[in-house]
């Protein structure tokens, strides 16, 4: 159950402190909390001192005490606790759907696995919801639109989302930030513009989402409209969700590479882009998977993280991401399938390669849901142990 220990409107700190890409002064908190002094006021009411502020640090560039780590995906059906509360919500997107259920499966891995940051319990399919193409998450099969877009007429019907069209996400977020009452920074996400135009236009999961590719072929300039509303959504959303209170932000581009490089510059780096320079309040972290032909496009982003996925070998992304940038990841899921012997000298075998500064330790990918908790649990107590 939940349990509401929060002080509204606890008085900060006020430090001067730098912006996400350390140039810019802002007003922040004594938590590391970023906002723009102008347009984030509301904030400062609600805003609780960080105790474990690792991962905002280790993302801005600055020194921690050990390397930071979460899992993409530990809110979910490799903890039990999790599956009791979805069952006892009947389904992912009513428990989606209610703040308080939501705030307590994304607080389960902070409590039981020891995460050094939460991730709000969503999903990245609310954005294309919120757009006007209902989906439900059928079960063991994943996303099913029942409308999908076609033609220019179907993207002109669609909104621009808005907080407002977002409000369970929010309420969850705020919540979970009380909940939390400053234990580790809650991070917020959106799926890339073009990870979600493919399901907009397949309307569920593919192996090769080549209908979404075919309509960038067929339709580039229609494919450019929808892209563009989902990119002014995406941020709309993160802006409210950074409102709300999360303290960094993901952009997860799972689909990327599917496209050939110059169709993702040209079709998704561009609005990764543009989604990065318009969110200035928090660190941003960019992770698309399968995207090794563009890390040093990347490296150019507007952003302070980069997530590697485990076919990105370690040395050769940081000489082409640059020393500018904080990198995340990058272990094989498939790794905690292992012995524990095996997970704990690869886990460090893997903190030696990134080395001390600039790595938020995590999986290449989501951790798969078959995976036993107490394997996980050895991941993280690895990196969590480990001194260099
Ligand atoms: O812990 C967390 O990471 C926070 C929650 C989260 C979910 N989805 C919950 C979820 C996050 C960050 C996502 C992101 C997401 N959703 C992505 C990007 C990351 C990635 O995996 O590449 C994508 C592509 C989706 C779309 C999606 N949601 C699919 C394809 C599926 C079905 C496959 C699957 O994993 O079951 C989902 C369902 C989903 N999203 C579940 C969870 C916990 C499982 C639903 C259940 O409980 O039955």
């Amino acid at each position: 159950m939940l349990r509401f220990k929060v002080r509204l409107n606890q008085k900060c700190t006020d430090t001067k402190i730098k912006s996400k890409n350390n140039d810019i002064p802002v007003l922040c908190s004594k938590a590391g909390i970023f906002f723009n002094s102008i347009a984030s006021k509301s904030i400062l009411q609600t805003t609780i001192t960080l105790k474990n502020d690792l991962i905002l640090r280790a993302a801005r560039g600055e020194k921690t005490e050990r390397t930071p780590v979460w899992l993409m995906r530990q809110a979910g059906r490799i903890l039990p606790e999790y599956r009791a509360v979805r069952e006892r919500m009947g389904g992912f997107k009513e428990l989606v759907k209610s703040p308080e259920f939501a705030c307590e499966v994304t607080i389960q891995p902070v409590d039981i696995l020891g995460v050094d940051a939460a991730i709000i319990f969503s999903d990245i399919l609310v954005i294309p919801e919120a757009m006007g193409l209902n989906y439900e998450m059928v079960e063991s099969k994943g996303p099913w639109f029942e409308k999908t877009i076609q033609h220019g007429g179907d993207i002109e019907a669609l909104k621009i989302a808005e907080a407002n069209d977002l409000q369970y996400v929010l309420d969850a977020i705020k919540l979970t930030c009380k909940e939390l009452n400053g234990r580790v920074p809650l991070i917020g996400f959106a799926g890339a513009p073009w990870t979600i135009f493919a399901y907009m236009i397949e309307g569920k999961g593919s192996k090769t989402f080549s209908l979404a590719k075919k309509f960038l072929y067929t339709n580039p300039i229609e494919a450019h409209t929808l892209l563009e509303k989902i990119t002014k959504s995406t941020i709309n959303y993160l802006k409210a969700q950074i409102n709300a209170g999360a303290h960094m932000v993901q952009i997860f581009d799972s689909w990327a590479g599917i496209l050939s490089p110059q169709q993702y510059n040209e079709f998704s780096l561009k609005y990764i882009s543009d989604i990065c320079n318009a969110i200035t309040e928090v660190p941003v972290t960019v992770f698309a998977k399968g995207a090794f032909f563009a890390r040093a496009e990347m490296g150019k982003l507007n952003c302070n993280t980069i997530g590697l996925d485990w076919n990105m070998e370690i040395s050769e992304s940081r000489s082409l991401i640059g020393n500018h940038k904080t990198l995340q990841g990058n272990m094989d899921p498939c790794l905690l399938y292992a012995d524990y012997a095996t997970i704990k000298k690869e886990t460090q075998n893997m903190l030696r390669q990134f080395g001390p500064h600039r790595h938020i330790a995590n999986l290449g990918h989501g951790v798969y849901p078959d995976i036993e908790k107490d394997k996980v649990k050895c991941f993280i107590d690895t990196v969590k142990e480990f001194r260099f």
